[in-house]
């Protein structure tokens, strides 16, 4: 069984990552080749990366405790689901902090993506691959992109009924490929540390 978190990548109120967050965790959570947990990263309110030393060359505990409860959630996963909002053609600064701000816990694991925005968060999406190859990652090439999410929601911020149920086949392809990429990098993952 694979460990699969979502990171819900936005915080401000009447976000739309919530309504996205919660329909990609009912499609994840009916599956049995993993198990789903919501990360919502206004539980982890870490401070914007501030530190004299990269997070890349600390081996143990990160110097704040935010950091490190974060450090802890994602050191747990074998793969990652990232609701991923479009500000600016790029991803929300909250959630790229919350990549930059921890190194060795994302390694050698897999990543895949929900983003949205007016064309389905495509531009934040790429900018994340690119990010998540760096912290030694592996992006699925499928992703699920939602389009114009304003426009999904009622005066309240109420998702509509039945508004994403188009976007299930596309949820199942993201879903099918981030499997496939976290189980081979469990079993590799295992073999390196038991020096196989
Ligand atoms: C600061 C800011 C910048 C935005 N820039 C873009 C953009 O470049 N491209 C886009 O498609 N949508 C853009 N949007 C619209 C967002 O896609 C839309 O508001 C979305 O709901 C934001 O995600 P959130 O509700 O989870 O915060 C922007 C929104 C904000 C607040």
């Amino acid at each position: 069984m694979l460990n699969i978190k979502i990171i819900i990548g936005s915080t401000r109120p009447n976000r739309f990552s919530e309504h996205a967050g919660a329909w990609i965790y009912e499609i994840a959570k009916a599956r049995t080749d993993m198990e789903v947990e919501v990360l919502d990263l206004r539980d982890y309110p870490m401070p914007f990366y501030n530190e004299p030393i990269s997070p890349s060359y600390i081996m143990g505990e990160y110097p704040n405790p935010e950091v490190n409860n974060w450090a802890k959630k994602i050191a747990e996963a074998d793969g990652f689901i990232i609701v991923a909002p479009e500000y600016n053609r790029g991803p929300s600064a909250v959630l790229k902090n919350s990549l930059d701000s921890i190194s060795k816990e994302w390694k050698y694991k897999a990543i895949t993506f929900v983003g949205y925005g007016s064309v389905g968060g495509g531009r934040s999406i790429e900018q994340l691959r690119l990010n998540s190859v760096e912290l030694w990652m592996t992006p699925t090439r499928n992703a699920v992109h939602i389009f114009e999410p304003w426009t999904l929601v009622d005066e309240k911020n109420n998702l509509k009924a039945g508004v994403l149920d188009h976007y299930e086949g596309s949820a199942i392809g993201a879903l099918d490929n981030l499997v496939f990429l976290a189980t081979a990098l469990q079993e590799a993952r295992a073999k390196i540390s038991t020096g196989k």
